[in-house]
């Protein structure tokens, strides 16, 4: 059976629109699968990742045994974000755009889940990521309307690291013109939840 992790990288906690539009679709995915469990992460409100320094990153590269402390804490709060991604069969993100890009707690959880030797290796043919054989799917939840233009440099970017630890497997569903006016928003939301009853199905 299928473990599912949500991630929500809205400041808004669940009432973000990116977030209710991850649970919508937990929801409408939940009613067509057997799913043993759901994971919630919730990586910019209710429990916010702290932004990488030289302290936490040189956890990451420090021996084991050389560890301090607090260092240790550090690798078992990355490791526990890691475990969850490499129990999940499916992986769901509610992704808002914030100043043309990503949340800047979402890049602080990538910071902590990119790993070298552990998410990714290096290899003579370059780097390989190692979170293979999921499927994700993202939940952009948008202001205005970018969405296939050269200036979504967000979709591009959250593909690109996706990829880079192994989740090559992405479908984005995009709820834009939120903020443009009161039709604009729902036909945003309209056309988000039609994608969503087709990738639940
Ligand atoms: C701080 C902040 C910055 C934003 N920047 C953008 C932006 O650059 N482009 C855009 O289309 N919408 C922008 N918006 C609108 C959000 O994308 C929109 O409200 C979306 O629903 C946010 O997702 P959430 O409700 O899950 O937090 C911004 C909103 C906030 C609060």
């Amino acid at each position: 059976m299928t473990t599912l992790l949500q991630i929500n990288a809205s400041l808004n906690n669940g009432n973000g629109q990116s977030s209710q539009l991850a649970n919508q679709f937990v929801a409408a995915f939940h009613q067509r699968h057997p799913v043993a469990k759901i994971i919630v992460r919730d990586v910019a409100a209710a429990d916010p990742v702290p932004h990488l320094d030289a302290e936490r990153f040189g956890a990451f590269t420090t021996k084991p045994e050389q560890r301090t402390a607090r260092q240790r804490a550090v690798v078992a709060y990355s490791d526990a974000m890691i475990d969850e991604l490499r129990q999940a069969k499916v992986i769901v993100l509610g992704l808002p755009m914030y100043n043309f890009g990503v949340p800047s707690q979402l890049k602080a959880y990538f910071d902590h889940i990119a790993r070298v030797g552990v998410t990714f290796s290096y290899t003579d043919k370059g780097p390989v990521g190692l979170l293979t054989g999921k499927k994700v799917y993202v939940f952009a939840a948008r202001g205005g309307l970018y969405a296939g233009t050269p200036m979504d440099t967000q979709t591009r970017y959250v593909r690109d690291f996706l990829g880079f630890i192994g989740l090559r497997d992405v479908e984005f569903v995009y709820a834009e013109g939120l903020a443009i006016s009161p039709e604009s928003r729902e036909a945003g939301l309209a056309k988000a939840a039609a994608e969503i009853a087709r990738l639940a199905a």
